[in-house]
């Protein structure tokens, strides 16, 4: 008896998820973009220390980094792990998802602080705003910066600089080979605060 309930709740499973058929697409996707909101902030701002937000990055940008990541060329486990079964298809899915959400607010301190005008100061300086824009809002494979995490802006520009993050386009390592890293940490201060 309890064999044959079984075999009917399978049974009846099996007829659910053909019925299901259609929307099932759809389901996955949400499905798999979920784990991806849990770490990065599901309103386009992450909370979590060093991971980017991501709300407001160009489309062709995010499709050149999780190309570089499923190809393991920018190196990041967890994200060489996200993306490692990735179809085109796929890359192109959720950069368009994640392009869509809203883009990063500024924190409302460090108002005063000599940080702001020593970073403005660096951003001119380097013609940081002649690639990422005067707003800093990037363009099609050049990324918003403008409000990023502050520790992520430290981490990466670090990266460049050592060349651990070579980037699809070696700009960014000849930008930052005159900068130091009191510097850096000046530039992450005032981009982390941009408006
Ligand atoms: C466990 C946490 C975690 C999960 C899950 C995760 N990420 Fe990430 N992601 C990170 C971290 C950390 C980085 C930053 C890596 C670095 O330091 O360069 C990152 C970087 C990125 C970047 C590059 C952002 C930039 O500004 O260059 C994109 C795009 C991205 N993730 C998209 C995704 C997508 C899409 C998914 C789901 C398929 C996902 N992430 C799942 C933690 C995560
Ligand atoms: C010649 C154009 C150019 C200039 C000038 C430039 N950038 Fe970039 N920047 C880029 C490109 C292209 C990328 C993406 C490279 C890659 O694939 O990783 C990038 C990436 C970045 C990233 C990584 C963002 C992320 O989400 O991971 C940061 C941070 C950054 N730039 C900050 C700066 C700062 C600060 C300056 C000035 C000191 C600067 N950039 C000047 C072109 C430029």
């Amino acid at each position: 008896m309890r064999n044959l309930s079984v075999a009917r709740r399978l049974g009846t499973a099996l007829l659910l998820s053909c019925l299901a058929g259609a929307p099932l697409a759809a389901e996955t996707f949400t499905e798999r973009v979920t784990p991806c909101l849990a770490c990065h902030g599901d309103k386009g701002q992450s909370d979590a220390p060093e991971v980017p937000s991501l709300g407001g990055q160009p489309a062709p940008y995010l499709l050149i980094q999780l190309y570089l990541f499923r190809e393991k060329q920018r190196v990041v486990e967890i994200m060489n792990d996200a993306t490692a079964t990735f179809t085109d298809d796929d890359l192109r899915r959720f950069s368009d998802f994640i392009a869509a959400l809203p883009p990063p607010q500024p924190p409302s301190d460090g108002a005063g602080d000599a940080r702001l005008e020593r970073g403005r100061t660096l951003i001119t300086q380097h013609r940081c705003n002649s690639c990422h824009g005067l707003d800093l809002a990037g363009r099609d494979s050049i990324p918003l910066i403008a409000a990023q995490r502050e520790d992520y802006l430290v981490k990466s520009l670090r990266e460049y600089k050592s060349n651990a993050r070579p980037g699809y386009d070696p700009a960014m390592a000849s930008v930052m080979a005159p900068v130091d890293d009191a510097q850096i940490r000046d530039l992450a201060f005032a981009i982390a605060r941009f408006r």
